[in-house]
């Protein structure tokens, strides 16, 4: 049982009074007040499961709830999955809450509740975030995440999404208030930004490539050369710091076409390659390197 929610401040009061429904976040012009960005609404159990769910959270992930109110997903994840949590909110008088609950629900040693602004705090260890904020609140703190969380990093938020970054999935849930609440899920993708090249045996010569690419966020785009020739590459699929495409040129006269795949890892992507009309054939290893000073920002309003 988690411990009841009283004592609010006037002004979380005053917030709370003006939302349409109490019992879901509006997006409205709430007024900074000491820094709250949001007004404390917890999330129904049923959406809490739903974005632990989604976020497909299990034993060695490092969750952070980025606001965390009572605890009430940080402490879910805990007893659940056994796994650490970490909360962060604004307002003492939430996290003193948030130690309450979990020392309730047994999980004390598995948390930790760090009363800070969420705008100023270390989260790049998580594996797992998790967010009941606004739009705009989201908007404001996309390029923090999309810089300093590990390419991987699950994102999941309720009710409010990212703005143009769109989700990788979207659920919806049907609480027990009698409505219906989204959920949305990222992945947070690695940068692929800039000008890379690797060098390839062909039969007796080597090869050099070149790709410039193009991201918005995890749809990547990009054209490159080989030797004189242009190089196509299409059905590229960004997951986390999991790159696959197919690359088209043509090689003595005709095309040929070969399946990449590799990690991305800061400057280099490490994987293999193999020919496209014959995928049982051995995969050649290849490793390229990205030019640093042509990499950018995922979130050009960083
Ligand atoms: C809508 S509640 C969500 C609570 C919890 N995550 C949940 O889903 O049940 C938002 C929480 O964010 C906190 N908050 C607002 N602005 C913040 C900021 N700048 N830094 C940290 N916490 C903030 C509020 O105190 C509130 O507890």
């Amino acid at each position: 049982m988690m411990k009841k929610n009283v004592g609010l401040g006037i002004f979380v009061l005053a917030g709370l009074l003006t939302l349409a429904s109490p019992s879901s976040l509006q997006e409205f012009p709430w007024p900074q007040f000491k820094g709250f960005d949001v007004p404390f609404v917890p999330t129904p159990t049923e959406v809490v499961d739903e974005m632990l769910r989604l976020a497909d959270v299990k034993a060695g992930d490092v969750l952070y709830d980025l606001g965390c109110g009572d605890g009430r997903i940080v402490i879910a994840a805990a007893k659940r999955f056994g796994i650490r949590a970490v909360g962060i909110d604004i307002d003492p008088v939430r996290i003193s809450e948030s130690n309450d609950n979990a020392a309730i629900a047994g999980v004390a040693g598995k948390v930790r509740f760090i009363q800070q602004n969420l705008f100023e705090a270390d989260f790049g260890d998580a594996t797992v975030v998790t967010m009941y904020l606004l739009t705009s609140v989201n908007r404001r703190l996309r390029p923090k995440l999309l810089a300093e969380l590990k390419p991987g990093t699950r994102l999941v938020s309720h009710s409010f999404d990212m703005g143009d970054w769109r989700p990788d999935e979207t659920s919806v849930v049907t609480t027990s208030f009698d409505d219906q609440r989204a959920v949305y899920y990222w992945v947070v993708p690695a940068n692929l930004t800039g000008r890379w090249e690797w060098d390839l045996a062909d039969g007796p010569r080597d090869r050099h490539y070149t790709l410039q690419t193009t991201q918005q966020f995890q749809v990547v785009t990009a054209s490159g050369t080989t030797g004189d020739w242009p190089l196509n590459v299409n059905d590229i699929e960004l997951a986390g710091d999991v790159i696959k495409f197919r690359a088209d040129a043509e090689a003595d006269g005709k095309m040929v076409s070969f399946l990449y795949e590799g990690k991305v890892q800061g400057h280099t992507i490490a994987g293999t390659v193999k020919p496209a009309d014959n995928p049982k054939a051995p995969a050649v290893k290849w490793k390229a390197a990205r030019d640093p000073k042509t990499a950018e920002p995922l979130d050009k309003d960083i």
